[in-house]
């Protein structure tokens, strides 16, 4: 089976998730998260690799980089989602599968959060089921590429 080479990308202030208003994302570190990744990839003979910066433009670079090497991406733009034409540029000229996730239910929050300038350009999206939904995602996201390249 072929290994599978896929990023997963955390925006900014992902790198507090356990302090930050764990009654919205849980108590779950990053790292902790991170390394829940790791394990299921293994499981799925997906290389698993990881990045989290409160920066636009690190995130944006880091896109740029994986387009060639990655199969795909998950994508946890966090603020960003609400506000980043350059993500969304990102994405599109990274031309790969972008799965977009949310630990919370952004559409049952403030109504800024509904708008998301990657919606439309994501090859999926999942939000609500907290730390799970980045497993749900990777799991479908796996799916989808074996299935694409079969
Ligand atoms: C978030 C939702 C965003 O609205 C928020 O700005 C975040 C995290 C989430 O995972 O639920 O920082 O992306």
């Amino acid at each position: 089976m072929k290994t599978l080479h896929i990023d997963v990308i955390h925006g900014p202030n992902l790198n507090l998730l356990g302090e930050r208003e764990p009654h919205v994302y849980g108590t779950q570190t990053l790292a902790e998260i991170d390394a829940q990744l790791q394990r299921l990839g293994n499981d799925l003979s997906a290389v698993i690799t990881t990045f989290q910066s409160n920066h636009e433009g690190a995130l944006v670079d880091r896109i740029q980089a994986g387009r060639h090497q990655m199969d795909a991406f998950l994508l946890n733009p966090a603020g960003y989602t609400h506000t980043s034409v350059a993500l969304r540029d990102a994405v599109l000229a990274a031309g790969k599968p972008v799965v977009e996730v949310h630990l919370s239910n952004t559409d049952a929050r403030e109504p800024f959060r509904r708008n998301s300038f990657l919606a439309d350009v994501a090859w999926a999206r999942i939000q609500g089921f907290g730390a799970v939904g980045y497993e749900l995602a990777l799991r479908g996201l796996v799916g989808h590429l074996r299935a694409r390249d079969r």
